[in-house]
Order: structure tokens, then sequence, then C-alpha cells
């Protein structure tokens, strides 16, 4: 049975270490915040971070996983960088169907956390691959802007 830790705290799950993390976060750790989209890795809906990096959690398997840290939309707002982004995200809505959203926010505060002043061409790189069919992009963009310069 792998254990998991889940924004911060070990959490043994009763899942073959084949299963999507994705999978494993909504249907058996009850973590909903994050979504279902494409299941492909193309749309970006998925996304958590591994040890702080943002990774497509519908193709990344739970033993992936082991020893690392994931962290999810649940507990983004915990990490300063996260807090802003969120604050920022309703600062100006950004949302509008709010599906998306939870992907947008987990790249958002990856990209700042690596690159805290980005570049109109750094925000395209980080946030290419988070579709968002209600196009908020717009509003995406600047948000991560507003974020940068709290
Ligand atoms: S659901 Fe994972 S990238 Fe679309
Ligand atoms: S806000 Fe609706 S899909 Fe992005």
């Amino acid at each position: 049975m792998p254990t998991l830790n889940i924004n911060g705290t070990d959490t043994a799950l009763d899942v073959p270490d084949d299963m999507p993390i994705l999978w494993a976060l909504r249907d058996v750790a009850g973590l909903t915040g994050t979504k279902f989209g494409c299941g492909v890795a193309l749309c970006g809906a998925c996304t958590v971070h591994l040890d702080g990096q943002p990774i497509r959690s519908c193709v990344t398997p739970v033993s992936a996983a082991a020893g690392k840290k994931i962290v999810t939309i649940e507990a983004v707002g915990q990490d300063s960088v996260g807090a802003k982004v969120q604050d920022a995200w309703r600062q100006i809505d950004v949302v509008q169907c709010g599906y998306c959203q939870s992907g947008q926010i987990m790249a958002a505060t990856a990209l700042l956390r690596a690159t805290p002043k980005p570049s109109d061409a750094d925000i395209d790189n980080a946030m290419a691959g988070n579709i968002c069919r209600c196009g908020t992009y717009g509003r995406i963009r600047a948000a991560i802007k507003i974020a940068a310069a709290k």
C-alpha cells in the first residue's frame, strides 16, 4: 500500500502503484479540487506540485511520488507565493466557470516560485499547457503580474 505525502501529511492509500496520482487524490483521498480534464496531459486541469514542480497528475503514477511531497490546490494557499496568487485571482475575478482554475493557480504558483518577476514570454511558456475553455487568459496573465508585484 503506497504512502503518499499529500499536503504535508503522510497518507497510506490502498491503490496500485500504477494508478495515476489524480485518481488517488480525487477518488481515494477525497481531494476533489484537482480536476480531470483530458486525462492525457493536454489540458493542465489536473496540475499539482510534486516536490514543488508542476506535474500532470493524470499521467503520473503513484509510484513516481514515493518519497516526494505532493501539494494540491487545497493547500497551495499555505505557501506564501500560492497565497499571493490566490489573492490576485480573487482581486480581479479571474475565474469564469472555474473548471480549469485549480490547474492554472498551481501552474502560476510554480512559475512565480521559479521566476518571481516573469516576462510575458515566461508567462506564455509556463502557462501554455493550461487550457481554459472560458478564455480567461487575459485575466490570468494580469493576475500573475499582480501577484508578482505583491
Ligand atoms: S487532465 Fe491531466 S492534463 Fe488534462
Ligand atoms: S474558467 Fe472555465 S475553463 Fe477556465
